[in-house]
């Protein structure tokens, strides 16, 4: 008797999970969902892409070792060049207005002037690797690795910047922006070569 009623019961259990999966299916397929950037996501879906995004960093991050002089002055000139070309556009800056390709955005780009929760070495991945479904490009793409890290570097110091120092600190970078690719890959390849002999 009892053997029979559980068995009822998984059966049920069985038939209500299909039958969730089927609705969620039949959702999707029919475009339930609204994909827009103009209309904020549901909360359990926030929740969800919160949580993927967070995990797939820290795990991915975690094996990174920093660079020693993360602190260097010249890193972080350097970074500040690099940044108030290819960044402030849509992370802004302190004394920046905000500009109307950030305002469209969804998810919004943080204000890095306002600090992060994320570690440096956190920081490091999501700028060479980007973020999936939202505008955060993949500068690894085009960008060496110390340069990243100059970035990196730069992002520490911002949100102690007023909109005076950060005018001068992106006016101070030592070299424009393809002098250092140059150099960059100048190094790189220098290294390279070293490997092989
Ligand atoms: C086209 C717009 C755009 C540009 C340009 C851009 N970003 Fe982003 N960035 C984003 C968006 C959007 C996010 C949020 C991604 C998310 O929610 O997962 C982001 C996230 C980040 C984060 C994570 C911040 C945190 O604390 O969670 C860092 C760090 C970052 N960007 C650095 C940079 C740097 C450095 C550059 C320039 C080399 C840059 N970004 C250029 C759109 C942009």
């Amino acid at each position: 008797m009892a053997a029979t009623r559980n068995r009822r019961r998984s059966i049920a259990i069985l038939i209500v999970a299909l039958g969730m999966v089927v609705a969620l299916a039949l959702y999707i397929e029919l475009g339930g969902y609204n994909v827009a950037a103009d209309a904020p996501h549901t909360a359990p879906v926030r929740t969800f892409l919160e949580t993927l995004r967070r995990r797939s960093i820290a795990a991915r991050a975690a094996g990174i070792a920093l660079p020693g002089d993360l602190g260097s002055q010249q890193r972080i000139q350097a970074g500040a060049g690099l940044y108030g070309e290819m960044c402030a556009t849509c992370h802004g800056g302190p004394g920046l207005e905000k500009t109307e390709l950030a305002q469209g955005l969804y998810p919004q780009a943080p204000d890095l002037a306002r600090g992060s929760a994320l570690t440096p070495a956190q920081q490091f991945w999501i700028i060479k690797h980007g973020v999936k479904m939202t505008a955060m490009p993949a500068w690894g793409r085009t960008h060496p690795d110390p340069l990243i890290w100059d970035m990196v570097a730069f992002l520490q110091r911002l949100p102690w910047l007023s909109a005076e120092q950060y005018r001068a600190l992106v006016a101070s970078a030592p070299e424009d922006h393809d002098e250092m690719m140059h150099e960059a890959s100048e190094a790189h390849h220098h290294k390279a070569g070293e490997a092989h002999h």
